[in-house]
C-alpha cells in the first residue's frame, strides 16, 4: 500500500517569474516562504532548468524525498509542451517533462500553470463545492485559464487565446496584466479591457462563478468592483500562490 504524501514542492514557471515552495497538502498552504527567481531572458529549456535548480537548492529540496509538480505556462499533453506564447519556441513539441525529470534527476508531475491554479483552488479555495462551470483566469504576463465542471479539470482551455474580433488580436495581448504595465494603463483603462473580455466568456459559456488569480490578484479590490457582470467574480483564495500550491497537489491526483 502506498501512503499519499502530505507535504510535497510545488514549482511554477511564468513568463516572468519562477516561484517555489514546500505546501502542505492537506490545507493547501505554504509551509516555507516562496522562493522567486527571474525568468530567464527567451526562456530556453536549459534555462529554465538551471533556473528551477535555483529554486530548488534555495528551498533545501533539490533532494528527490519530497513529491515535486511542476506548472508550465504552455499546453501540456502527457508531459509534452505543445504551445510558447511567453516562452522559447522551442519548447513546442517538446518532451518536457521527461527534460526535466532527466535534469533534476527526479521524478515530477507536470501540467499547465492556469490547470493548476484551477486545481488548488477546486481542493482548497474558491471553486470548492462550487456546482457547474468555474472559469479560473490567470492575468499575468499573459492570460492563462482552467474549466472546471462540478469539480472536475477539463484542461489546456487556453482561452486567453480567444480574439478581439475587431482588433484580431488575442485577449491576452490587451489584456493581460502585462498590457496593462506596459501600455501604464489606469485600472479603470484596464478594467474596460477585462469587461470586454469577461463578457466574451459568458456569452460563449454561461458559467457560474469566475475566479482571478495571477500576481495582480493581489490587487482585486482595485479592479474587481469596476466590473459589470452577470456572473460572481472573485479572487482566487491563494492570490498568485495558487500555481505553487496546485502544482504541489499534483502529486495527489496523478500516478
Ligand atoms: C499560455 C497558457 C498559459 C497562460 C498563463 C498563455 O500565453 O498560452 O498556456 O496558461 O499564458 O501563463
Amino acid at each position: 500500500m502506498t501512503t499519499k504524501a502530505t507535504r510535497a514542492v510545488g514549482v511554477d514557471i511564468g513568463g516572468t517569474g519562477i516561484k517555489g515552495a514546500l505546501v502542505d497538502l492537506e490545507e493547501g498552504v505554504l509551509l516555507t516562504d516562496r522562493v522567486k527567481v527571474a525568468t530567464p531572458a527567451g526562456a530556453e529549456p536549459d534555462d529554465v532548468l538551471a533556473a528551477v535548480r535555483v529554486v530548488l537548492d534555495t528551498l533545501g529540496v533539490a533532494d528527490a524525498e519530497v513529491p515535486l509538480g511542476v506548472a508550465f505556462p504552455a499546453i501540456v499533453r502527457r508531459g509534452r509542451t505543445m504551445s510558447a506564447a511567453n516562452v522559447s519556441q522551442k519548447w513546442i513539441g517538446f518532451e518536457a517533462e521527461e527534460f526535466f525529470e532527466e535534469g533534476l534527476g527526479r521524478e515530477i508531475h507536470f501540467a499547465n500553470d492556469a490547470d493548476v491554479a484551477g486545481i488548488a483552488e477546486v481542493r482548497y479555495g474558491a471553486a470548492r463545492d462550487v456546482d457547474g462551470l468555474v472559469i479560473l483566469t490567470t492575468l499575468g504576463t499573459g492570460i492563462g485559464t482552467a474549466l472546471l465542471y462540478n469539480g472536475v479539470l477539463i484542461p489546456n482551455s487556453e482561452l486567453g487565446h480567444l480574439q478581439r474580433a475587431e482588433k484580431k488580436k488575442d485577449f491576452e495581448a490587451v489584456a493581460a496584466y502585462s498590457a496593462m504595465e506596459r501600455e501604464s494603463l489606469s485600472w479603470k483603462e484596464w478594467a474596460g479591457r477585462l469587461q470586454a473580455y469577461y463578457n466574451h466568456l459568458e456569452f460563449l459559456f454561461s458559467p457560474d462563478l469566475f475566479i482571478v488569480g495571477g500576481g495582480v490578484s493581489k490587487h482585486a479590490d482595485e479592479f474587481l468592483p469596476l466590473l459589470d457582470l452577470q456572473t460572481p467574480i472573485v479572487p482566487a483564495r491563494d492570490r498568485n500562490n495558487a500555481g505553487i500550491i496546485g502544482a504541489a497537489a499534483l502529486s495527489l491526483t496523478a500516478d
